[in-house]
């Protein structure tokens, strides 16, 4: 039997976008850490089940300044452990030990400076910050702490935070203002380790501590049930199908569904990987009739994710049934999936997109899932892929949605519409490699735009479709940048693509980050 982690850090989710970030950045202290909604967390749970070493408060959307806002259960304070409130969490803490919040005139979001307000003893929540005497964060709010709580000191502001980073010393709680847990806030990890080593961690937790511990929990989970596990050819449910046969080994039977909204070769190119580095029944379903009629004629984003997650659902139903009745669905979601479908309050925040194999899933599917990277993002995903031994050539693959080309064929559907965005995409993607870009790029593809544009090509004129060209650089996905490339490279690829496919006489290139955007255009 698996041992327990017995070093645990807690984090109450209020209900902010960023919270699965936090987990990330203890996870990348070797922190073992978990997530619970704040109206989850009780007595029992804080003192006897989890027991944690110290405790962070997320962000959240509710105001600290409403009577009726979202609380910290006592037990957190009688625990006696280390806190750290972010945002929202700072703000409830403050007001629940007894001080004031106030909603603010002025809502502060983004880029901002925290001073240091007065020198502190060498405390170790702040070693290596603040060396000039300020720091660049990011802020995200509009209330803010008016009066402190009895012990607390003010000991950095912002022009609109005046307790920007708060403090109580003697029993270790910690507040700040900004969300030390994003990237935009630089030395933001920095304030993060510290508090986890004050808190007094030896940070000896890996991720082939995250892999036993999931094998073990398939293991209780299935039982002695068969599994089916849905395969797209993508890193995640990949790393999926390993785990779970690595956990059930002759329990496990991959499904990899063609359905005709893949890219160019990409059958052939994962039916070849996945019998050449893995032993595991493979069926290749081909479903693309099925797929594309009953897409015909929608258009609406969210009404092919839930057709797509429907039509998925038949087929896997289908094999459970061939290969004698199998109750478990393994798929590979991960965290962005599940907070960008999902809306703490019933679910984490607001509701962006049904990614197919979350929000798309029919409710009567009568398929248990089985969803080992639910809370890993990305890049812990390829890590963890790397873990169970899968090549790099495979693991370093660009992100592929579920819904496939589905979600980049804007508009109606179309076997045409498909073909000549195939060909855009294989041009784009090749260029990449050629230039050697492909591993700097997080995620590269085309879509292909419901528009026709007028164009003239040799003595003609034309009126043809426009295709617009998205690569961006990220981390996790859940936030992005468009990627620089340099002009000789777009043009040079726009002229092959108008030169090489038919049907195309316009090339954009999208310069959005996200948020405002997100990655994929549906
Ligand atoms: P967005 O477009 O939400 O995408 O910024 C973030 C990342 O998720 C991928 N994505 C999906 N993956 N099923 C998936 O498995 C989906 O329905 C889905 N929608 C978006 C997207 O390609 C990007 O990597």
């Amino acid at each position: 039997m698996l041992k327990e982690p017995n070093e645990k850090l807690l984090i109450i989710d209020f209900g902010s976008q960023v919270t699965q970030l936090i987990a990330r950045r203890v996870r990348e202290a070797n922190v073992y850490c978990e997530i619970h909604p704040y109206n989850a967390v009780d007595e029992d749970f804080v003192m006897n089940r989890f027991k944690p070493q110290a405790i962070i408060l997320s962000g959240g959307p509710e105001s600290a300044a409403d009577p009726d806002c979202p609380k910290i259960p006592e037990a957190v304070f009688e625990l006696k452990v280390p806190l750290l409130g972010i945002c929202y969490g700072q703000q409830v803490m403050i007001f629940q030990l007894g001080g004031r919040v106030e909603k603010g005139v002025k809502r502060e979001f983004g880029k901002a400076t925290v001073q240091l307000r007065r020198p502190f003893s060498d405390d170790s929540f702040f070693s290596g910050l603040f060396a000039r005497g300020e720091e660049q964060v990011w802020m995200s709010h509009g209330d803010h702490v008016a009066c402190l709580a009895p012990g607390f000191k003010a000991v950095a502001s912002s022009p609109n935070a005046p307790m920007a980073v708060v403090v109580d010393f003697s029993r270790q709680y910690y507040g700040v203002q900004f969300h030390p847990e994003v990237h935009h806030t630089p030395n933001g990890a920095r304030l993060l380790r510290n508090f986890i080593n004050l808190a007094g961690f030896s940070g000896s937790w890996t991720m082939q501590a995250y892999k036993d511990k999931a094998i073990q929990k398939i293991r209780s989970q299935v039982g002695n049930g068969r599994v089916v596990c849905g395969l797209s050819g993508g890193v995640d449910s990949a790393v999926t199908a390993v785990l779970a046969h690595f956990a059930l080994p002759g329990q496990v039977t991959c499904v990899f569904v063609d359905q005709g909204l893949l890219r160019q070769n990409e059958r052939d190119e994962v039916i070849g990987i996945f019998r050449d580095h893995f032993n595991i029944p493979l069926v290749t379903c081909d479903a693309s009739d099925e797929f594309l009629s009953g897409l015909a004629g929608i258009t609406a984003p969210e009404d092919k994710r839930m057709v797509i997650g429907q039509l998925f659902a038949d087929v896997f139903r289908k094999q459970a049934k061939l290969i004698g009745g199998a109750k478990f669905l393994a798929q590979g979601t991960i965290y962005p999936d599940v907070i960008e479908s999902a809306s703490v309050f019933g679910g984490p925040s607001e509701s962006i997109k049904a990614h197919h194999n979350v929000g798309g899933l029919p409710p009567d599917l009568d398929m248990e899932l089985v969803e080992p990277l639910r809370d890993l993002f990305k890049d812990e995903v390829r890590q963890l892929g790397r873990e169970l031994g899968l090549p790099s050539s495979f693991v370093d693959r660009h992100p592929f949605p579920g819904p496939g080309l589905a979600i980049r064929c804007l508009g109606e559907i179309t076997s045409k519409k498909l073909d000549i965005l195939r060909k855009v995409d294989a041009i784009f993607i090749d260029q990449i490699r050629e230039y050697n870009l492909y591993s700097e790029i997080w995620q590269a593809f085309a879509t292909l735009l419901p528009v026709r544009t007028v164009g003239v090509m040799g003595d003609g004129r034309t009126y043809e479709y426009a295709c617009a060209l998205r690569a961006v650089t990220s981390v996790d996905g859940m936030t992005a940048d468009f990627y620089r490339f340099d002009f000789e490279f777009l043009s040079e690829t726009s002229t092959r693509i108008v030169n090489e496919v038919r049907g195309i006489n316009r090339v954009a290139y999208d310069i959005t980050s996200k948020p405002p955007g997100t990655i994929e255009w549906e």
